[in-house]
């Protein structure tokens, strides 16, 4: 008998209770969730508990048999024991953006927060594949990679699937097409520089550029870029339904070992850390997922114009990294 995958997800905020909710609806794999309690008063409320009992009976309302479970837990570590034996971790635990605040302003509160997360995924959970949500997330995930000790394969960001359904979305509303027609992939930083790759992005096989007079590309390269602004200034929190099934297209990639190409932050050094001219961090490149996380850094063939956005981009995410080395100082265990 094969057992069904687990996936645990901490944070079971906004975009930690939509990647339960979507996880509950796919079937796919079992699912845990796991969040600190919340306090009003005298009061304390559990609602991590609340949320997936409620989402148990969404799936029996559903005819679905997804088992879901929910914990809490405490900020300094206490109540992980039922994270053992996760396949996949996917970590959204942390302090969202708030309208004005720059990413990186989350850098030191986030930081804190992951390194408890990983130090109890390291004791109870030493093989899972960690995806990391929590922003500003290429640091976040370079963050991860230093303190789980896990191989850069099995140590991933989502950003990039994010990036490009919004740039999706944008060129699906211009053009009046399926957003499932269009191939599109933002890479670089999680940021105001991130790259869009118009080169090789194409509609149905025909290029971008071929499609969209190039004054109006510009206009959708800036509406992605600033596409998670446009919704906390909306909503003045950020985004959850697209981050979340984002989360969840790598989940069943890595679940089903689909080995689709999806664009994701990762470790880059080595031989494809000189073609994308990055040392030692982590960002975002198109990445073969399968069972066993990334098997294959995809090199993206980049015009000049986009080797130097590319250049900015990674740029930006380097000086983040620095800071948040001295941050994570003597707790690193890859060195
Ligand atoms: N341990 C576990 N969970 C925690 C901890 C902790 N130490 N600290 C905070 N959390 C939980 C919060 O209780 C909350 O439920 O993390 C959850 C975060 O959820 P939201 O505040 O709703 O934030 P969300 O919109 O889901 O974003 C989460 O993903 O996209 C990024 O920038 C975003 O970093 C943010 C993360």
């Amino acid at each position: 008998m094969t057992m069904r995958k687990v996936v645990s997800v901490v944070g079971a905020g906004n975009v930690g209770e939509h990647v339960a909710s979507l996880l509950a609806i796919k079937g796919f794999a079992d699912v845990r969730i796991f969040d600190i309690p919340r306090r009003d008063g005298d009061k304390v409320f559990e609602p991590v508990k609340g949320k997936a009992l409620d989402l148990k009976q969404m799936v029996a309302a559903m005819d679905i048999d997804t088992k879901i479970e929910g914990f809490t837990v405490s900020p300094d570590g206490n109540g992980y024991e039922p994270i053992v034996d996760s396949d996949i971790v996917v970590i959204t635990a942390g302090f969202p953006r708030k309208p004005g605040m720059s990413r990186e302003d989350l850098l030191e509160a986030n930081i804190k927060i992951i390194s408890t997360i990983i130090s109890k995924v390291r004791q109870y959970a030493p093989n899972a594949i960690l995806i990391v949500v929590t922003n500003p997330v290429d640091i976040m995930t370079y963050v991860a990679y230093r303190l789980s000790g896990f191989p850069p394969t099995r140590v991933i960001g989502m950003a990039g699937v994010l990036d490009s359904a919004r740039f999706k979305t944008f060129i699906a509303e211009e053009l009046r097409v399926s957003p499932k027609d269009i191939h599109a992939y933002v890479i670089g930083g999680h940021g105001d520089e991130m790259v869009p790759l118009v080169s090789i992005s194409n509609v149905g096989g025909i290029p971008l550029k071929d499609l969209i007079p190039k004054e109006k590309i510009q206009e959708i390269i800036h509406r992605t870029r600033f596409g998670g602004g446009e919704i906390v200034n909306l909503m003045g929190t950020s985004a959850y339904y697209a981050p979340a099934a984002a989360v969840v297209d790598m989940v069943e990639a890595l679940v089903t070992n689909s080995r689709r190409i999806l664009p994701c932050s990762v470790y880059l050094d080595g031989e494809a850390g000189e073609y994308y001219e990055v040392k030692g961090f982590c960002v975002g490149v198109p990445v073969k997922l399968g069972a066993n996380g990334v098997e294959e850094i995809i090199k993206v063939p980049m015009i000049e114009e986009e080797r130097e956005m590319w250049r900015r981009s990674v740029e930006s995410v380097r000086k983040g990294v620095e800071l948040a080395e001295v941050m994570i100082g003597e707790k690193s265990v890859h060195r």
